[in-house]
């Protein structure tokens, strides 16, 4: 079945990530290969959001973070677990949002465009790490708290895609 994106009509922030949860829910209803739904959610979001310049999937593999799938530059392939913002969130199991990343001493620049990031834990039944979801911004300061809600509820919708 095609899935059609529908152009997002909310203009405010919750009401945005609503309905990008709401499609998210549609595009990967029915499927649970982890790189298929890693790959869709990538390409939803990056094409919803505005003033993104990397979205994607950092995945656990046992040791450390390992790229998956994303949308925007090539990025660095392994992230230890507590280095960078990614590092960061996979360690703390909490969201990370930082407005500034050039005040970040540790952060891992892929792309020198990145000024603001939010990085989210993926966290899986059995308490284990999957991964991390991703987002880079050219904009300083380009997520707040709304977005840090919006997108936990985002990747809430992508977990339990793959139960
Ligand atoms: N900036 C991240 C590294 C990943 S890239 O931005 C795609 C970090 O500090 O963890």
């Amino acid at each position: 079945m095609m899935f059609a994106a529908q152009p997002i009509v909310s203009n405010s922030k919750p009401g945005l990530y609503d309905e990008l949860a709401q499609q998210a829910r549609g595009l990967l209803h029915g499927e649970s290969s982890l790189i298929a739904n890693a790959a869709n959610f990538a390409a939803l979001v990056w094409h919803a959001l505005p003033e993104l310049n990397w979205c994607g999937f950092y995945l656990y593999d046992g040791r450390e973070l390992v790229v998956g799938p994303f949308q925007g530059r090539p990025a660095c392939v392994r992230i230890a677990l507590g280095r960078g913002v990614c590092g960061l969130a996979a360690q703390s199991r909490e969201t990370q949002v930082v407005r500034d990343v050039n005040a970040f001493s540790d952060h891992i620049a892929c792309d020198a465009a990145s000024q603001s990031e939010i990085v989210v834990p993926l966290i899986q039944r059995d308490g284990s790490l999957l991964g991390v979801w991703d987002v880079d911004s050219p904009r300083p300061a380009r997520f707040d708290d709304e977005d840090r809600a919006g997108m936990e509820a985002l990747c809430a919708v992508f977990m339990e895609s793959l139960d």
